[in-house]
């Protein structure tokens, strides 16, 4: 109502102000119009006395003329009428005559335009006309011919004055009805164009509702009737597109202008989510509890995934749960089966979920390792796929999705679903707190859809994954990958522009986050210096002070690539004889998934090929090859990697590889080369890295000689960009960006006044 009165108001004001404007337009056409009219009545009456006044003048009865003339006056318009002879002979005219009009000034009414006098009684209109002996009267207003010179046929002028009074009571009452019509036609306008723009205004309303959910107008209509509005298709396309390019705009204005540390997290945390509840999920617990005799050890585990979320959850606080691996984990727990940590400083909880031999068999070892790690990676291990494994696979995910609704202390947690241990606790997640914001990343690479099909419950995998508000990954060939095995195998609104997939009537984003570590590196792993570090491992492994040392850390899993690691030395060796005896590579290999058989073969493998490369080339000087197949604590990680000359990542597929980046950031020295798989997502971000195919030994051995004989200055250089890089781009860096899409998405939510659900 107030916008139809804001809106009609001023329309009013502005047709009548049209109309006020139109008027005297109006009176000068009627004007015009009515002196036309009076001309050619004038014309008619001269026409018609012309004979009875040239008998009257023949006759010489002036005072009869008078009379006559006061006779035809009885015509309520003629108002006057008058005759001249001459033009300096007396006017003889009726009584009403008005006195400007005499003879003499006969010339000046005949002249175009100026037959309009003002009088007494109102406005008059002044015709002369020529009275002929011989042919009837014709006007010559409109001619310049000066009639006033007696001619052999003209007798005089006959004066014939016409009351125009009329004109202005008509022009008054022109002026009345068009403004009536003009008031008229502004009501009909304005009463159209409200029920038109209440109409219009509901339906644009109801679309940019549904547009800032992130749904609606680009939704299926069998989803959502009323947002099946084609006419707004395009329209909201490029509204979303905008609004999406201003929060990345925004994003990367925001990221380069912070310092991504611990206090920023929590600022995001605390400002941006208003401290909400924050629940991490993985498989792997960041700390585990073992028994060794009498007493109780924390053991920290190998995995990049521990890696990079334990500096999140110190600075988060919130909760973690995991598997309960560990020996002793039971017995340190309170009775809701959550424990503080890190042991020293306690920052947040860990609450464990225990598993019976049963579940941890067919989930963790079958589904997970035999299935699902194969499946994800292409290092050419056949994925096997047991019916008994994926039941024990969805009845772990759901105690797992128990015990979050049991840790949630809100509605609307934040989940953080780690892994493809848990490719279905997204959307069992959803179905029991449909307002959670559900933010699930996959460590590893996603394969493209040829290779996943192999997977009997594909289609259970992807929609379980897409009960999340996001979907991470490190790369964005993995988002593509993804993506297209959504489009291929269910049936989802997959957008190419924005990489949102609409499944089920719920929206989940799917985005890049390049996981990364904690930087600055904590002070205590850089305490002990390079030389130090350099001198002492030297010493612990019998090696020679001047002595080239090579490192490789990982778990010994097949996807490393360690066997082709340790061809491409043999293949350097063969090469450049030089570097035998004068070059040893320490892999530290951390045992892994030991009760499954293909990694109970590779380590045989991996030990064997040791064992024959050193043999071939142990006679001169220290073995090529120290081969450490035991788990080691990150300090001592760190003190390897500063003692190194060179690190060797050659993994077949990784997602990304944090060793590349933790060697990276150990060489505060800016020293030391790294040589890396062009298949880890690692690759990507580090191109001053000696970027080699795994594969081909020849090219490995030639980096890995480059690498040896590389002078001073160029390590320097290449160590230093990438130093820049990893500090830049941290892991507090790759949380917060998460955690900052999840705010906006959730702001979005409250914009709107829709429930997280409707992602
Ligand atoms: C990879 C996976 C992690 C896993 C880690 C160690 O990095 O992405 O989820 O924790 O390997 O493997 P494990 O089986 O020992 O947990």
């Amino acid at each position: 109502m107030r916008l139809s009165l804001r809106f009609v108001l001023p329309l009013l004001l502005v047709l009548a102000g049209i109309a006020y404007a139109v008027a005297p337009l109006v009176d000068r056409m009627t004007l015009r119009w009515f002196v036309r009219d009076i001309e050619i009545r004038a014309e008619l009456i001269a026409n018609t006395i012309h004979g009875p006044l040239l008998e009257q003048l023949a006759a010489g009865k002036k005072a009869k003329t008078s009379e006559f003339f006061n006779r035809i006056l009885q015509d309520e318009r003629l108002y006057a009428i008058g005759y001249c002879a001459t033009t300096t002979a007396p006017m003889l005219a009726s009584r009403t005559l008005p006195a400007e009009v005499t003879c003499a000034s006969l010339q000046r009414w005949k002249a175009p335009g100026e037959q309009l006098l003002s009088g007494a009684r109102g406005l008059l209109h002044v015709a002369v006309l020529p009275v002929n002996t011989d042919t009837p009267a014709v006007t010559d207003t409109t001619t310049e011919t000066d009639t006033t010179t007696p001619t052999t046929t003209a007798a005089g002028h006959l004066v014939l004055v016409h009351d125009m009074s009329f004109m202005t009571r008509r022009s008054e009452e022109t002026k009345r009805y068009l403004f009536y019509v003009f008031m008229a036609l502004a009501a009909a306008v304005s009463l159209i164009t409200v029920v038109v723009a209440q109409l219009s205004w509901r339906g644009w309303m109801a679309g940019m509702q549904a547009l800032l959910r992130g749904e609606g107008l680009l939704r299926r209509p069998e989803v959502s009737p009323q947002s099946s509005l084609p006419g707004f298709k395009p329209i909201a396309r490029d509204l979303q597109r905008l609004i999406k390019e201003l929060e990345s705009e925004n994003r990367a204005r925001d990221e380069s202008q912070l310092t991504w540390s611990p206090d920023t997290l929590r600022t995001i945390l605390h400002g941006e989510l208003r401290g909400e509840d924050v629940i991490v999920v993985s498989n792997r617990e960041p700390y585990i509890h073992q028994r060794r005799g009498e007493m109780v050890e924390v053991q920290r585990p190998a995995s990049g995934l521990v890696t990079a979320l334990e500096p999140i959850m110190r600075a988060c606080s919130g909760t973690w749960i995991a598997h309960g691996s560990g020996s002793a984990d039971q017995e340190v727990v309170d009775s809701h089966d959550r424990i503080a940590v890190p042991p020293e400083h306690p920052a947040y909880q860990i609450r464990r979920v225990w598993l019976t031999p049963e579940e941890e068999a067919g989930y963790y070892y079958g589904f997970s390792n035999e299935g699902m790690w194969p499946l994800c990676h292409i290092a050419h291990v056949r994925p096997i796929f047991r019916s008994s494994d994926w039941a024990q696979y969805v009845a772990v995910n759901r105690k797992f999705a128990q015990a979050v609704v049991k840790e949630s202390k809100t509605r609307n947690p934040i989940v953080l679903v780690q892994d493809y241990h848990f490719a279905l606790l997204p959307k069992m997640i959803r179905d029991e707190l449909p307002d959670a914001t559900i933010i699930s990343f996959w460590h590893i690479p996603w394969p493209n859809p040829e290779s996943f099909a192999i997977c009997p419950w594909r289609e259970e995998i992807l929609a379980g994954m897409l009960g999340s508000s996001i979907m991470g990954f490190h790369t964005q060939f993995h988002c593509n990958n993804f993506v297209d095995t959504v489009d291929r195998f269910l049936e989802a609104r997959v957008d190419r522009e924005s990489f949102d997939v609409s499944f089920g009537g719920k929206m989940t984003a799917v985005r890049r986050y390049p996981i990364s570590i904690e930087w600055p590196p904590e002070p205590a792993l850089l305490k002990k210096s390079v030389p130090e570090c350099r001198s002492e491992i030297r010493s612990r492994n019998g090696l020679p002070q001047e002595h080239k040392l090579g490192i490789g850390v990982d778990r010994l899993d097949y996807t490393k690539g360690i066997l082709e690691r340790f061809r491409s030395i043999e293949r350097l060796l063969e090469l450049n004889p030089d570097w035998i005896g004068r070059f040893t590579f320490v892999q530290i290999a951390a045992p892994t998934r030991s009760s499954i058989d293909e990694y109970q073969h590779h380590e045989a493998q991996v030990r064997a090929l040791a064992a024959r490369i050193n043999a071939r080339f142990d006679r001169r000087g220290p073995p090529p090859i120290v081969l450490k197949v035991e788990q080691h604590a990150t300090p001592q990680v760190y003190e390897y990697f500063r003692a190194s000359d060179l690190c060797f990542v050659s993994s077949l597929h990784d997602g990304m590889n944090l060793v590349a980046k933790e060697f990276v950031a150990a060489r505060d020295d800016e020293r030391g080369v790294l040589i890396l798989s062009e298949f880890t997502g690692a690759a990507r971000e580090l191109p001053e890295s000696l970027i080699v195919n795994p594969y081909d030994s020849d090219q490995c051995a030639a980096a890995l000689h480059l690498a040896l004989s590389m002078p001073d200055l160029e390590q320097r250089d290449r160590m230093r960009l990438m130093r820049g890089l990893v500090a830049e781009f941290n892991v507090f860096r790759w949380a917060g960006r998460m955690l900052l899409d999840a705010a906006s998405k959730r702001k979005r939510r409250r914009l709107v006044g829709k429930p997280e659900r409707a992602d």
